[in-house]
C-alpha cells in the first residue's frame, strides 16, 4: 500500500525566507524566487521594471499550481493514494506534476504533442512521467484539444487516474497566492502587472492577491500572435507556453485592463536580449512579457512599480530561439529592437502580425 506524506509540500502562503536556505525534501525547493530589475535596452534606468524569475522553481512556474492542485485534490478524495495523474501539458505543468507525482507519491501521464522540445520528453522520463504524444492536431481546436481528447481517453481507460484539468480547475488560480505575497514582499505594492497568458492561471491568481493590497493595479495580459484567447482567429503558432487554441476557463477576462500579441521573430529579439544584458532570459513568454513590460514601465509615470512574472528560464529553448539555424529557417532573426506596438480598438476586426495591443478586454466566443 502506498504511503501518505504526513506534511504540506508547499503552503500556497509561504513569503519570502531570510538567510541561505536549506530544503530537506524535493518540493520545498519551489517558491522564493528571486526578482531582477531589468532596464535598458527595454527600459530607461530610470524607469525599469522587476522581474519575478519563475525559472529558479526547479521544473518552473507551474511547480506551484502542480503541488497545490495535487494536495488539494488529495484533500478532498478527489485524488486516491497512489492514483495515477493525467494531464495535457505544453512542458511546464508537465515538469511540476512529476514532482508533485515524486513528493506524494502518485504515478503521472503528462499527454503532449510533438511540438514538446526534445529534452523535455527526456527530462520528464527521468523524473518518473510517462509521456504520451497526440500524433494529429484536431481540425477546429489544435494540438490543445486533441491533447484533452486524449486525456479523456487515457481517462476512461483508467477509472482511478484523476485530471488536475489546469484550463479550468480554480486550485490552479489559487495556487499562486505565495507568488504573490512573494513578489509584494520584495519589491512593495505593485502598480502595474505583466502577465503572459495560456490558461490563464497565473494572471488571474497573481492580480487578484495583488489586487487586496492595491485595488488599482493594472493588469497586462501578453498574449501569442494566432492565439484564440482574447478574440483573435485561431493560427499555427511557433510560440509555446502563452497563447491557446481553446478558451481556457480560467482566463480571468474581467481582470485585465489590456491586451498585447506579440510575434515569434518580437519574442526572440527579447530573448536574446535579455540574455545580452541581463543574463536572465527564457522562453517565448518570458522574450514577449519582457518587451512588454519595458513598454509599460516608459508608458507609466516614472513612480510606478511595473512587475513581470517570467515563468521559466532558457534551457529547452536552446534549439529554438537560441539556435541560429532554427531561427533563420522560421525567418525570426531579421528582426530590430521592437520599440512599441500598434493600437486597435477591436480584436474581432483585425488580425494582427506583429506586436499589437488593444484595452478593450472581452471574453470572446465559447467558454470551455
Ligand atoms: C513557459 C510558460 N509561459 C507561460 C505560460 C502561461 O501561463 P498560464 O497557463 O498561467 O496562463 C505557460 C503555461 O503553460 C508556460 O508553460
Amino acid at each position: 500500500m502506498t504511503s501518505v506524506l504526513p506534511i504540506h509540500p508547499f503552503p500556497v502562503h509561504a513569503t519570502t525566507q531570510r538567510g541561505p536556505r536549506r530544503d530537506d525534501r524535493p518540493s520545498s525547493m519551489v517558491g522564493n524566487t528571486p526578482v531582477l530589475r531589468i532596464t535598458a535596452p527595454f527600459a530607461t534606468d530610470e524607469r525599469g521594471f522587476w522581474a519575478k524569475l519563475e525559472g529558479f522553481n526547479p521544473g518552473g512556474m507551474k511547480d506551484r499550481p502542480a503541488l497545490h492542485m495535487v494536495e488539494r485534490a488529495r484533500a478532498r478524495g478527489a485524488l486516491r493514494p497512489g492514483a495515477r495523474i493525467i494531464e495535457s501539458s505544453s512542458g511546464t505543468l508537465g515538469l511540476g506534476l512529476a514532482l508533485a507525482g515524486m513528493a506524494y507519491r502518485h504515478p503521472v501521464t503528462v499527454v503532449t504533442d510533438p511540438g514538446l522540445e526534445p529534452i523535455l520528453v527526456r527530462m520528464l522520463t527521468a523524473y518518473g512521467a510517462r509521456v504520451d504524444q497526440v500524433t494529429e492536431p484536431h481540425p477546429d481546436g489544435g494540438w490543445q484539444q486533441a491533447r484533452r481528447d486524449r486525456v479523456d481517453q487515457l481517462l476512461a481507460e483508467d477509472p482511478t487516474a484523476w485530471h488536475p484539468d489546469q484550463y479550468s480547475n480554480p486550485d490552479c488560480v489559487a495556487a499562486y497566492r505565495g507568488l504573490a505575497l512573494e513578489l509584494r514582499a520584495q519589491v512593495g505594492d505593485v502598480d502595474v502587472l505583466v502577465c503572459s497568458v495560456g490558461t490563464g492561471g497565473h494572471s488571474a491568481g497573481v492580480a487578484r492577491v495583488l489586487r487586496e493590497f492595491n485595488p488599482a493595479m493594472k493588469l497586462i495580459g501578453v498574449d501569442a500572435i494566432g492565439s484564440r484567447i482574447f478574440g483573435q482567429p485561431v493560427q499555427p503558432r511557433l510560440m509555446r507556453g502563452l497563447g491557446s487554441s481553446i478558451y481556457p476557463a480560467n482566463v480571468d477576462y474581467t481582470a485585465f485592463d489590456e491586451v498585447h500579441w506579440v510575434a515569434p521573430a518580437e519574442a526572440v529579439w527579447a530573448c536574446r536580449a535579455l540574455a545580452a544584458t541581463h543574463y536572465a532570459t527564457g522562453g517565448w513568454s518570458v522574450g514577449a512579457v519582457a518587451l512588454v513590460a519595458g513598454w509599460a514601465a516608459q508608458a507609466h509615470v516614472r513612480e510606478a512599480t511595473v512587475a513581470a512574472i517570467f515563468p521559466d528560464g532558457p534551457q529547452r529553448y536552446f534549439d529554438t530561439i537560441y539556435n541560429d539555424d532554427y531561427c533563420h529557417e522560421h525567418g525570426l532573426l531579421a528582426a530590430e529592437q521592437p520599440i512599441e506596438p500598434v493600437t486597435i480598438d477591436d480584436p474581432g476586426r483585425v488580425t494582427v502580425q506583429s506586436w499589437t495591443r488593444c484595452d478593450a478586454v472581452a471574453a470572446p466566443g465559447r467558454r470551455v
